[in-house]
């Protein structure tokens, strides 16, 4: 089925919102190595990785599917945050903007009957469920420690063990 242009717009949009979402998270972890939150900065730069993956699943669809990829001006991200706890509310509500521009490329994809794209955006409508669980527990945590430096050095020390993000999608149906 031939991809309608209303749909690799929207698919572009949200390419260059992925990249954006990167290079929000890129800012955070130079704040968090400001602070000497190492640990953080980590979690940031693999969150950065991922947002990068996202990107290029959706690189991907528009390429097998025969339709062009445009790179278009990213905004600029903000570069300061009050404390730790900030940084992860900011975060966690901005994981809930990107859950919402994807269910509106998902009710694109049903208008049209796309069953190709909603297959592939199934694998973000679960990515999401988890993007918006991470930053929402680490937000709640940092929130129940208050200003307790060795509550927020142990934190800080967990998320260092944060895997690293998996290889580039080879597809935009890779698992
Ligand atoms: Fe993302
Ligand atoms: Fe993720």
């Amino acid at each position: 089925m031939k991809i309608s242009q209303e749909l690799v717009d929207a698919i572009n949009d949200q390419i260059n919102f992925e990249l954006y979402s990167a290079f929000i998270y890129f800012s955070m972890g130079a704040w968090f190595e400001s602070q000497n939150l190492k640990g953080m900065a980590h979690w940031m730069e693999v969150q950065y990785q991922e947002e990068f993956n996202h990107a290029m699943r959706f690189y991907r669809h528009l390429t097998e599917r025969g339709a062009r990829v445009i790179m278009k001006q990213i905004d600029a991200p903000a570069t300061e945050w009050k404390s730790a706890h900030d940084v992860f509310a900011v975060a966690y509500h901005h994981e809930t903007i990107v859950t919402e521009r994807i269910y509106k490329i998902g009710d694109i994809a049903d208008r049209l009957g796309d069953r190709s794209a909603q297959s592939m955006l199934h694998w973000f409508y679960n990515e999401q469920t988890e993007e918006e669980a991470n930053t929402m527990e680490l937000r709640d945590r940092l929130k129940q420690i208050g200003d307790s430096l060795p509550a927020l050095l142990q934190i800080d020390a967990q998320v260092a063990a944060r895997p690293p993000a998996p290889p580039v999608p080879a597809s935009s149906i890779a698992p």
